[in-house]
């Protein structure tokens, strides 16, 4: 059993890494895979695995964030990953799949081009 000093300083400790994960790449692009149980049924777990490990593998790990988050709101087109690129608008792509992942990390992240055939525009 912990003292109450004791677990007083792991909240700390946890307090202090949470704010420096937020204050970190406030100005990175972000990749955001949206991972309600609908995404989840549709793909959306090798879809967020593929996003770390093209971010890892490209080495765009300084600049690049990628983070899950919840409801989209557009079930029918999940697998669903929003690319926030800052000073751009928000860019959603639907239908996602590994190999398309890596072409928008590949195309989007890196060379700037977004991968138009792929957005929710392009998929109503
Ligand atoms: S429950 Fe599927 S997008 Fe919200």
């Amino acid at each position: 059993m912990k003292t109450l000093a004791e677990l007083n300083a792991i909240r700390d400790r946890a307090r202090a890494q949470i704010g420096a994960l937020r204050d970190s790449g406030e100005n990175n692009t972000r990749l955001v895979v949206g991972m309600a149980t609908c995404g989840i049924a549709a793909g959306a777990r090798p879809v967020l695995a593929t996003c770390l490990e093209e971010v890892q593998r490209r080495g765009l790990s300084e600049r690049v964030t990628v983070t899950q988050t919840g409801c989209i709101g557009v079930c029918r087109l999940e697998p669903i990953v929003e690319v926030f690129v800052p000073g751009e608008e928000k860019v959603t792509y639907v239908n996602m799949t590994p190999e398309k992942v890596s072409q928008i990390v590949a195309e989007h992240i890196v060379n700037g081009r977004v991968k138009m055939e792929y957005t929710i525009g392009a998929n109503q």
